[in-house]
């Protein structure tokens, strides 16, 4: 934006970054760039972000820009701290209990989204996959060390080969992590990074959560998560997630 002042910028993938700013009328700001494969996703989060805005807490848009190359998104700061640092001070119970509510408040706003916005389930996922594999943008080595899977094409058709019948009805965040969510110290919060988000089944941002809780806080935390929860179907839960935890693999670990 015209006249910013840029207080911070972190490089990301492929020639795009992250900049904290100041618009010339004192606004905190977060500019987001992206190019090539990565514009898809900022171009959706984008796209989520108008479908949701009154709907579930998310920061405000100031500025959308893509002219065919690059793609700009900026969005004003929002208050709170991301939440795999306030968890350090806080008792497990109340990480926990923020966590349950922001998986209610998704589970519970799937009506009208559903008109909205875009399934994102498993088939959509390896689209995507299919789109990096092409790309040659998946590390090999790296993905088998993160894996264990022999090569990513395997772990593709694995993938493939296990898409059951699922229930793709609710509104799924697609990158929940700690980091993504911004709590203050009354419990409020807020979601960010909503790039990968869509109409999907409930296990999809299980899966992320639980990586993320053991990274953040310990093996069990997950498990004690549940209790909040009311799953319909609570069988098989690691199976269920298992496609999901594969396909991180390819968004986190070995992408390239
Ligand atoms: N609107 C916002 N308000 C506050 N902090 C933000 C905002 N947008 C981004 N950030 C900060 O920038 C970091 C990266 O942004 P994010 O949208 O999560 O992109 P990614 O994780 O894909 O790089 C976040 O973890 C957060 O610290
Ligand atoms: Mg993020």
């Amino acid at each position: 934006m015209q006249g910013s002042e840029i207080l911070s910028t972190q490089a990301t993938r492929l020639g795009g970054s992250i900049t904290y700013l100041k618009t010339p009328n004192g606004t905190e700001a977060f500019l987001k760039t992206a190019r090539q494969f990565e514009r898809l996703e900022l171009q959706r989060e984008f796209r989520n972000l108008v479908a949701l805005k009154g709907r579930v807490p998310i920061p405000d848009v100031l500025d959308f820009q893509d002219d065919g190359i690059v793609t700009q998104l900026v969005l004003q700061r929002a208050p709170g701290v991301p939440l795999h640092e306030m968890c350090q001070s806080w008792e497990k119970e109340k990480t926990l209990s923020v966590i349950a509510e922001v998986l209610h408040t998704l589970w519970n706003s799937a009506d009208i989204l559903q008109l909205l916005l875009p399934s994102q389930g498993v088939e959509e996922e390896l689209q995507d996959v299919a789109l990096l594999l092409e790309q040659g943008r998946i590390d090999t080595i790296g993905f088998e060390q993160d894996s264990g899977v022999k090569s990513p094409i395997t772990a593709y058709h694995q993938v493939k080969a296990n898409l059951e019948l699922r229930k793709f009805n609710v509104l799924s965040h697609g990158d929940l992590c700690l980091p993504n969510i911004l709590v203050q110290t009354d419990g409020t919060w807020l979601l960010i990074d909503w790039g990968k988000a869509g109409i999907a089944d409930r296990f999809r941002d299980l899966a992320s959560l639980e990586g993320s809780l053991r990274r953040n806080i310990d093996v069990g935390a997950f498990h004690e998560l549940l209790k909040y929860l009311d799953l319909d179907d609570p069988n098989n839960i690691d199976k269920k997630m298992s496609v999901y935890k594969l396909l991180d693999v390819f968004w986190y670990n070995a992408l390239i």
